[in-house]
């Protein structure tokens, strides 16, 4: 396929060529996919050379560097086991009553003025891809000091550098903000879902181009992809032995969280930078729930866990329209969903498990489970009035799945909060259990059909 032809083609390959595009798998709102000795698992990852802990507290002090650096608020709100999602037909069979639990929302909803985590990721990625341009020392540098070598740097230059990704919104709007923060410009591709509202929050970032693609998030990738000849000049590079560390080409530096065999690098460092989500908090909960689009966000969070003696688990939270993960974690094998899924909770759909992501998270991961649209706009609304907590689809996704999963809807095993109780028990620990949800987007505008616009009306 060529550069010419993308633009009005539908997709028609998948980026990770190694996924399992298989049917064998029904996606569900009440299985909940179990793997609990992961957390005996250590955090590995064969992507990148550097040392895990040392990235962890690299990333911390470069966060502080960032003008407006603030720990995000970890909000206690009301959790009463037995109110049950929108669904009437379901029964609980949990043996445990409210007292045995304390959920906690960590607010990922402003992070550096921007109403999404991803600048914890994204700007630490983007800030080890330049400082290895423009020789730094990432381990050491500041953000300052890598602004003013770039600015040194492209005053004499004829175009400077642009910093390319394509997005489901939030991680294209943290790198154009972090390119006008350097004073570069940035290219941002975004699939044929993404929502005009969405597009103009990009775009109002200055030096920012946004540019739509017909085709999905995996399409968008691809695109970036020849858009700057990574892959042609990877190949290149294999044929004439030449390989210099690749970020790109054409003008462009391209700052993608979605691994792929070929682009595997960058992906691993944005996780690493979502570790800072997680020394934040003030101890280790029992339970924290994630997300989860591609992977990285998960990824990020499983490797902080992971990499110490924590007994905190992780559990994914998908749409169950867009299930990539919950699917490969069923298959147990890296997996696609069919792509042309629809869901409100737009910053999660991704057909493709992230090449760098799955390993990490088929051994780090404890539970995983689906959400539908209404479990969603149900979740959002009683953050909200129970709470007073405005958040987003995407923001709403780990309630949601709490809500859906606490006390085993229909496998008749008694639930996450069950299963949780008798792992602590087993450590002697008869104490609540405490759950994190991390809520990763603000309150924005979505539509939904007929049914989810009643609902959404007591907004
Ligand atoms: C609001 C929001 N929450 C969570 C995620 C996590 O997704 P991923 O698993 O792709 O990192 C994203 C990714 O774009 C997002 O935009």
């Amino acid at each position: 396929m060529s550069l010419e032809q993308i633009p009005s083609t539908t997709p028609t390959t998948q980026s990770n060529t190694n996924t399992n595009t298989t049917n064998d798998y029904t996606p569900s709102r009440t299985k909940l996919y179990k793997n609990t000795d992961s957390i005996n698992w250590n955090y590995t990852t064969e992507f990148t050379n550097d040392n895990y802990n040392q990235m962890k507290d690299a990333s911390f002090r470069f966060h502080k560097s960032l003008p407006d650096y603030l720990p995000t608020p970890l909000v206690r709100i009301p959790f009463n086991i037995n109110s049950d999602n929108t669904s009437t037909t379901t029964t609980s069979t949990s043996p445990y009553s409210d007292k045995d639990i304390e959920v906690y929302v960590k607010m990922e909803t402003s992070r550096f003025n921007l109403p999404s985590f991803k600048m914890l990721g994204t700007g630490w990625g983007i800030f080890k891809i330049l400082c290895l341009k423009f020789g730094l020392d990432y381990t050491v540098a500041s953000f300052t000091d890598l602004k003013t070598k770039i600015s040194n740097t492209t005053a004499t230059a004829q175009s400077p550098l642009t910093l390319l990704a394509c997005t489901d919104g939030n991680h294209g709007r943290a790198v154009a903000r972090m390119a006008a923060m350097l004073g570069l410009p940035s290219l941002i591709i975004v699939p044929r879902n993404v929502l005009d509202t969405e597009v103009a929050k990009i775009e109002s970032e200055p030096g920012c181009t946004v540019q739509r693609v017909q085709g999905n998030y995996d399409f968008a990738v691809e695109y970036c992809d020849l858009l700057c000849g990574y892959s042609e000049s990877l190949s290149n590079a294999a044929e004439t032995g030449n390989g210099e560390m690749n970020f790109g080409g054409n003008g462009y530096v391209w700052v993608q969280d979605f691994g792929t065999e070929n682009y595997t690098e960058v992906p691993v460092w944005i996780a690493e930078g979502y570790s800072t989500i997680c020394r934040e908090l003030p101890s280790d909960p029992d339970l924290i729930v994630v997300p989860c689009g591609s992977g990285c966000l998960p990824h990020g969070i499983t490797a902080y866990f992971r990499d110490s003696n924590s007994k905190t688990h992780v559990m994914l939270a998908e749409p169950f329209t867009a299930h990539c993960v919950n699917k490969s974690l069923s298959l147990a094998s890296a997996s696609s969903d069919s792509g042309t899924s629809m869901t409100i909770m737009d910053g999660l759909n991704c057909p493709t498990v992230s090449f760098v992501a799955w390993p990490v998270l088929r051994d780090g991961v404890s539970f995983s489970g689906l959400v539908g649209e209404l479990d969603v706009v149900e979740a959002v609304l009683k953050l909200k009035e129970e709470a007073g907590l405005d958040v987003g689809p995407c923001g709403g996704v780990s309630f949601a799945a709490l809500m859906n999963f606490v006390s085993g809807k229909d496998d008749g095993q008694g639930g996450l909060l069950k299963e949780l109780k008798d792992l602590k028990m087993r450590n002697g620990d008869d104490g609540p259990v405490r759950v994190v949800l991390l809520a990763t987007e603000a309150g924005r505008e979505f539509s939904l059909r007929e049914e989810g616009e009643l609902l959404k009306s007591r907004l």
